[in-house]
């Protein structure tokens, strides 16, 4: 089941920091399934502080390459690992020591904002990488997924994601749909999964 939560328009980039804000805390593991321009990977990075995880995935060496030289000399890199492989691969690229011990999973779906628009997230990829984050997470852990339905294919991806939302095992996940609009099905939404148990 998801729960719709209706908000006045709202900017749901901020929305998904503040529920992640709510859930982490310092020295928590945690992951950035799209750099792209490192935004959230240094709001997460942040969070998590000095003793804390973050894993970032992008399959962009520009969008890899430059969030490290934003960081470079900074003791926030030292938390920070990047990797540039489809986050469908985080399984693999993830030390065993960190499965189950997740706190928080970003997702920002789409295309790099200022950069090459026909790179962008594919629903398989997407819906394979949400089966790995959700078996990633720690209890009370949360994934943020924020969809692009107005662009081409991204209306697909939201309606995909929606359905594998929909899948989940209401006993052990609570799903939470934010959108900014309700009444336009082209703007963008937040869906935001918590492990319960
Ligand atoms: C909307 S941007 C992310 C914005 C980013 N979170 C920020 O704060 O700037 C989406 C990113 O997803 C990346 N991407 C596309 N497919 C991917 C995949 N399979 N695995 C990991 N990243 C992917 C794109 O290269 C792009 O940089």
């Amino acid at each position: 089941m998801i729960s719709n939560d209706t908000k006045p328009p709202i900017s749901l980039v901020k929305l998904a920091h503040s529920l992640i804000k709510a859930k982490i805390k310092s020295d928590d593991s945690v992951i950035d399934a799209t750099v792209g321009n490192g935004h959230d990977t240094l709001f997460l990075l942040e969070l998590v502080g000095a003793k804390g995880k973050v894993f970032g995935f992008d399959i962009q060496e520009a969008a890899i390459d430059s969030v490290r030289a934003i960081l470079q000399g900074t003791s926030l890199l030292e938390c920070l690992t990047l990797i540039q492989a489809s986050h469908a691969k985080m399984g693999e690229n993830i030390p065993p020591s960190y499965h189950s011990k997740i706190s928080a999973v970003m997702f920002n779906l789409g295309y790099l904002p200022g950069g090459d628009k026909r790179i962008i997230t594919q629903t398989d990829s997407t819906l394979a990488a949400l089966s790995c984050a959700s078996q990633m997470l720690i209890t009370n852990g949360i994934i943020t997924v924020l969809a692009y339905p107005g662009h081409e294919g991204g209306e697909i991806e939201t309606d995909q994601v929606k359905r594998w939302c929909l899948a989940l095992d209401p006993e052990h996940y609570q799903v939470k749909l934010f959108e900014s609009q309700p009444d336009k099905t082209s703007a963008p939404k937040l869906f935001a999964i918590t492990k319960t148990r």
